[in-house]
């Protein structure tokens, strides 16, 4: 194995299809239009000298190193900025050059360390091959004279280090925050000789506006950005192409290593979701996968007031058996079940699926995606006929007008967040429908034309009195319509939405907003050109999440914005597989590629390739799953990677169902907190230890490739075979190739991913099949999956989660950038520098009203439970709303969050929760006494491990 070195052009591609043709060092070459002069000698493999320049970003001119001659012009141009033109002879290497060069390198030189030998990227720095490049051999000018040497070193961040005597201000780092990162939090300080990179106002770089997200890091050209790890490990070896484990996004990253040691994950400019960037999370925060926390071998338990015993996989998996088939017997065989994970592979999630249905012999399998996008399957299945998304990341870059409701890019999909910035820097126009003013509101060199400041738990109202507005000022799209979609369906859900009961002013009532912000909205939409629609979990999480998303694909078949580029309906998913674990087969009703289970031909598939006959009745989803563990009918559950205490709501009655099992088997890195009711503990395993593919939010399948062999011993699919073997459902797969070559064979929109294809292609998006042997980039074009788009009447039901006297405000939640889920893997890494904690954000109407400043403790009450945490006075929430996160188990949001949910798929209503605040000293008794219970199950699982 040896390091992957992708190819810098120096300037970013030409997007033009005129093509132009010239000489360069006497070989001629044809490039688009557009291109540079410095891209066009690179694709003849001639590599001119550069410092400044980089092809993730525009090209800039300063450093003078790439310059060239050009015949029958005057001067030396720089290669980087002098775009190609027809039939113009171009030289790159004269003995002018060389001297100009020599020359530029000499006054670089003279004012840098002269330390390479002992500097943290030896090896790893285009300044010293710059040096080497143009034949550098001394330095006239000396080292004496004035310089920046001595400058000192920012440590702040963790992660990485501005060693400022090594800047040569090349602005390679102030234009990657600009350009690829859109934060704006570096600038070039002072001038001339005094220029300086400066963060924010020459603070610390923690303390900044940075965000972390390390594209800085990458484009500097020298070690003066540079991670901490290559100081204290050194320049890596070899490299692995794998795929980030934290959200929907899904960058493509090099995990760059020395031996087994990971040095740096670099964005993979090859990413086709992420085309070369990052944040925070994917690039610096996998030290959780070497935390000392991490159990790495099996333990069992009789009773969970019990302690724990180390015991070997064997035994564990022995145990497991006999107590699931003990289960079975005594209780019947639905008594137990299984939930897979969204972290997973879709591979480990098949599996786990597969041994629920074939070795447990029912369908009790949910998801985690149960508590999130579950109405975006239901939603979009029944109107356009797939449970996905229409688009590709790319297709940001041709939309006019994008329309977010309930999604927060910016901290919960950094990396789309960034590619969205820059579209709507390009001139894109932006609505935002949130209760909060997230940043991408208002942010540096971006403004939405309209925020639509809901009251959360109204989004049905507010999608519909979008649609009011655009049927009755005429603005259908009804070629498109009358084309696509059914046009009897279209009429009544015109006649229902024209009604002026859902008018943008009939709905103020309900949604707070100021109807002409409504219709001006509504207006831009629909006339603004391609118009693009982003949601997330703050459409879905509610009691009519699916009414939502199908309120959402109504209006984009209306304006007939599905089926091209630069528009469509996309639900940004939260977890890395939530898309992939879906199309598993994860549901209870569904088997993979979303077929029922009571369908004989589907289920004849499986059963003739499985060798096992298949229950036909759907299984219990995960709430029914607590209720019957509850009632005593369920007994035994097997949880890969989730941490259901903590992630779903209600957390009382989640734990009662928890503490009735005779057996639970919980799978995970790390003793989570469900693993305090757990009996037998079976060690995770991180994704660099394993094989396997993600699927993005996007369709889009991706390989992770194992990095190191797996410090538990076993990837875990390896584990569920175990079980699966030790039940009598013999699986024998020796490679998770050999898994993805069965879900292909069983399922049609996957018959043509393979892993050979996978390899070769980087990903493919599905339906990957006969029609479509590279994949599906856009859906929907020329014609919906169900055949007619399908209109759905969506009347407004306002939630039963109502304020009053004793709960006068709505809670809502959300994520923050540095954070991820319920913080099991980020709360191990340094980023817990930005988020410590949880707090809830409240308006100063609010908290004035109950004598609380900011930075007070406080209680939140709500019917559900009770929970404390510190209180931040906030103007991005209204009077009337508080928002917190939900990522530190101390706070455990959950507590408050009720158990109302989505009408059509039982998804939480975690997005809307009516609740108290008030002033508090500390920590509630309940908080008290889960600290305690989590204090003690680690103390016994060290103890067991000694
Ligand atoms: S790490 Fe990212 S946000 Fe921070 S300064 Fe660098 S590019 Fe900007
Ligand atoms: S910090 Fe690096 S990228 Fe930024 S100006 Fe200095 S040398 Fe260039
Ligand atoms: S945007 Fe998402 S997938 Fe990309 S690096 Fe960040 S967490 Fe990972
Ligand atoms: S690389 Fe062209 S001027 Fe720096």
């Amino acid at each position: 194995m040896s390091l992957v070195h992708e190819i810098d052009y120096g300037t970013p591609a030409s997007k033009s299809e005129k093509l132009v043709s010239l000489t360069i060092d006497g070989m001629s070459v044809t490039v688009p239009e557009g291109t540079s002069i410095m891209r066009a000698a690179m694709e003849l493999g001639n590599q001119i000298p550069k410092l400044c320049a980089t092809d993730m970003l525009e090209s800039f001119g300063s450093c003078r190193l790439c310059l060239i001659e050009i015949e029958g012009r005057n001067g030396t141009p720089a290669s980087c900025t002098t775009p190609v033109a027809e039939g113009i002879v171009v030289k790159t290497q004269t003995e002018r050059l060389k001297q100009i060069r020599k020359g530029v390198m000499e006054l670089y030189i003279s004012d840098h360390p002269l330390d390479c030998l002992t500097c943290s990227a030896n090896g790893d720095c285009e300044l010293q091959d710059m040096a080497g490049v143009v034949g550098l051999r001394d330095v006239r000018y000396g080292y004496e004279g004035e310089n920046h040497t001595k400058l000192g070193k920012d440590e702040s961040n963790p992660y990485f280090t501005y060693e400022q005597s090594k800047c040569i201000v090349c602005n390679r780092c102030v234009r990657a925050c600009e350009e690829v990162q859109g934060t704006f939090a570096l600038t070039i300080s002072g001038r001339g000789f005094g220029s300086r990179v400066s963060p924010g106002m020459d603070e610390p770089f923690l303390t900044s506006e940075c965000v972390s997200c390390g594209a800085c890091v990458q484009a500097c050209p020298t070690a003066t950005l540079n991670e901490k790890a290559m100081y204290d490990i050194g320049t890596p070896e070899h490299s692995v192409v794998t795929t980030c484990a934290y959200c929907g996004v899904g960058c493509t990253f090099k995990a760059e290593m020395r031996g087994d040691e990971l040095v740096r994950m670099v964005p993979y400019k090859d990413g086709k979701a992420n085309r070369g960037h990052s944040c925070v999370k994917g690039r610096f925060a996998y030290g959780y996968a070497a935390h000392q926390d991490r159990i790495l071998k099996p333990m069992i338990r009789s009773s969970i007031h019990e302690p724990w015993k180390e015991v070997t996989y064997e035994e564990a998996i022995a145990y497991a058996a006999s107590e699931f088939k003990r289960i079975q017997e005594k209780y019947g065989k639905r008594a137990v079940g299984g939930i897979t994970s969204s972290r997973c592979t879709n591979e480990e999630t098949y599996l786990v699926q597969k041994l629920i249905r074939g070795g447990f012999g029912n369908n009790n399998v949910d998801t985690c995606a149960r508590v999130c996008h579950s109405p975006t399957g239901y939603g979009l299945s029944q109107t356009y006929g797939t449970s996905a998304g229409t688009q590709d990341f790319d297709s940001v870059e041709e939309t006019d007008v994008v329309l977010i409701i309930g999604a927060n890019p910016t901290d919960g999909h950094p990396v789309f967040g960034s590619r969205l910035k820059k579209r709507l820097r390009e001139g894109a126009k932006l609505i935002v429908v949130d209760p909060r003013r997230t940043d991408i509101v208002r942010s540096p060199h971006i403004e939405a034309s309209y925020h639509l400041p809901l009251k959360p738990g109204t989004n049905v109202a507010i999608v519909t009195a979008l649609a009011h507005v655009v049927v009755t000022e005429g603005l259908v799209n009804e070629q498109f319509v009358r084309e696509r979609c059914d046009w009897d369906e279209f009429q009544d859900w015109a006649a229902f939405v024209a009604d002026e009961r859902h008018s943008p002013e009939a709905v103020e009532k309900y949604t707070g907003v100021d109807p002409a912000l409504v219709r001006g909205a509504a207006r831009l939409y629909a006339t603004g050109g391609n118009g693009s629609i982003y949601y997330g979990l703050g459409v879905t999480e509610h009691s009519q999440g699916s009414t939502t998303v199908m309120a959402i694909a109504n209006l984009a078949m209306a304006t007939g914005n599905v089926g091209r580029n630069g528009v469509g309906v996309n639900p940004l998913r939260g977890q890395n597989n939530v898309q992939g674990s879906c199309d598993m087969g994860s549901f209870p009703h569904e088997l993979p590629g979303y077929r029922h289970v009571s369908d004989d031909a589907t289920r004849s598939t499986f059963e003739a390739l499985w060798g096992v006959p298949l229950d036909d009745e759907p299984g219990l989803r995960i709430p029914n799953m607590f209720d019957a563990a509850v009632d005593g009918t369920f007994k035994g559950l097997y949880v890969q990677g989730e941490d259901i205490l903590q992630s779903d709501p209600d957390t009382k009655h989640v734990s009662a169902g928890l503490a009735g099992l005779e057996c639970l088997i919980v799978q995970d890195l790390f003793l989570n907190e469900t693993a305090n009711y757990a009996h037998i503990f079976l060690p995770g395993c991180s994704f660099l230890e394993k094989d396997g593919t993600f699927t993005n939010a996007e369709r889009r399948i991706q390989r992770i490739r194992k990095v190191m062999a797996p410090k538990n011993g076993y990837a875990d699919w390896e584990v569920t075979q175990l079980l699966a073997n030790a039940l009598g459902f013999p699986m024998n797969y020796t490679h998770p190739s050999q898994i993805m070559d069965e879900i292909a064979a069983l399922t049609p929109t996957f018959t043509g991913v393979n892993y050979a294809k996978l390899d070769e292609l980087g990903s493919v998006q599905w339906p990957c099949n006969d029609e479509a042997p590279e994949g599906t980039p856009i859906m929907h074009i020329g014609g919906f999956v169900r055949g007619k788009g399908k209109f759905v009447l969506t009347e407004y039901v306002p939630t039963d989660e109502k304020t009053g006297p004793r709960f006068p405000l709505l809670l809502t939640t959300g994520r923050i950038l540095s954070q991820y889920n319920v913080g099991a893997q980020t709360r191990r890494t340094a980023n817990v520098a930005w988020h410590p904690e949880d707090v809830l954000e409240i308006h100063a109407h609010d908290a004035e009203n109950r004598g609380i400043r900011d930075g007070d403790f406080v209680k939140l009450d709500s019917r559900a439970g009770s929970t404390s945490l510190k209180a931040v006075i906030s103007d991005r929430v209204a009077p009337g709303v508080v928002y917190t996160t939900f990522h530190h188990p101390v706070t455990q949001a959950n507590v408050v969050t009720t158990d109302y949910s989505d009408w059509a798929t039982n998804c939480p209503e975690y997005k809307v929760t009516a609740v108290q605040v008030s002033p508090s000293n500390g920590p509630t008794q309940w908080q008290e006494d889960y600290e305690n219970l989590s204090r003690t199950s680690r103390r016994i699982a060290a103890e067991a491990a000694e």
